[in-house]
């Protein structure tokens, strides 16, 4: 049980006794068979490449399509971390402790997704490492998602069953809270990059907020209960809103009423505050409909505990 609480490990077991592509059968678990979560993990970790591909395909990538494929993996990149951070909170609403298998599928996509990022940056520079040098000392915010990225290959390169055993849980584990500090890095780097309009960036600092958050109660000893999910999403978003009104209003003197009022009007579409709200309700009716599934089952066990580290 311990080795699954490392989230971006290789699993090694299955696959002595078969051939040597055998550790690419990432759908497998450790005991060879068919994992459905797993295989569902790889879907979600690979599916967004196949429309950048068929765009690559057809030539469908604008005036400028390195830059489009930098976007679309960049964005992948932090939206797949995101995902990878839902898992402990879904393990635990869910009380589902198989999840935990999908979390180190999705962690190693994060890495995978951002090293393709950057390597079509390299592309974008003719791959001449003197101009990438310099531009990433030139450019704080590349700079920024850079050390993001070696935070993440340290993570990745601990990842395998014998680092776990190597550094020992806890070493391993408090190694790994790593994540928070790129979660912060990948999300300066996007508010850094998109200059004028920052709504994505701020949907994706929301969402990343409401899953700090729903990790609180774990901490103050309470069980995450779909009820108290719905609660911390409704205060994550208003939270969202206040601050992104209140920066407007500091830094362009724009009214905070009228900031406020619009962030909760749908007149200019879904505000980056929604997000928020849009993550924690999916999450909460999930909690309430496997409540209904099997409504006998008790709260978080010990061992599901320790298998949810982040
Ligand atoms: C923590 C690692 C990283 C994450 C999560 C990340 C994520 C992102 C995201 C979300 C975007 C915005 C995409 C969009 O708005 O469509 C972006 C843009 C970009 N990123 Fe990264 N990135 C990371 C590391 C890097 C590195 C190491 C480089 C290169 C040294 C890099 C170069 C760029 C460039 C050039 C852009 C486009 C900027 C522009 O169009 O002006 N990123 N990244």
């Amino acid at each position: 049980m311990t080795l699954q609480t490392c989230s971006f490990s290789v699993d090694t077991r299955v696959t002595s006794s078969a051939s040597p592509l055998a550790p690419l059968a990432l759908w497998r678990d450790r005991t060879g068979a068919f994992s459905v979560l797993r295989a569902l993990a790889l879907a979600i970790a690979v599916a967004p490449a196949l429309p950048i591909l068929w765009r690559i395909a057809t030539a469908d990538l604008g005036p400028r399509p390195l830059t489009e494929v930098s976007h679309q993996t960049g964005l992948w990149a932090i939206r797949l971390l995101a995902v990878t951070l839902a898992v402990t909170p879904a393990v635990e609403l869910l009380r589902l402790p198989r999840l935990v298998a999908t979390r180190r599928i999705l962690g190693v996509s994060v890495f995978v997704w951002m090293v393709v990022h950057f390597v079509v940056f390299v592309a974008d520079k003719s791959f001449n490492l003197a101009v990438v040098a310099h531009e990433i000392f030139a450019r704080i915010y590349l700079l920024i998602g850079t050390i993001g990225l070696l935070l993440l290959a340290a993570l990745a390169a601990t990842s395998t069953d014998s680092a776990v055993r190597r550094l020992g849980a806890q070493r391993w584990k408090r190694l790994h809270m790593l994540v928070y500090a790129i979660v912060l890095l990948s999300l300066v780097h996007f508010f850094m990059q998109s200059k004028l309009d920052v709504s994505e960036p701020t949907a994706m600092a929301g969402i990343f907020a409401l899953l700090g958050f729903l990790r609180l109660p774990r901490r103050f000893g309470q069980t995450l209960t779909a009820t108290l999910t719905l609660a911390i999403a409704v205060a994550t978003t208003a939270l969202v809103a206040l601050v992104e009104a209140g920066y407007y209003t500091l830094s362009m003197g724009a009214p905070f009423d009228a900031l406020i009022g619009a962030d909760f009007s749908f007149d200019l579409g879904l505000r980056p505050c929604w997000w928020a709200a849009i993550a924690g309700v999916a999450l909460a009716i999930l909690g309430w409909a496997r409540r209904l599934a099997s409504p006998n089952k008790g709260a978080a066990r010990p061992a599901m505990r320790g298998a949810q580290s982040r």
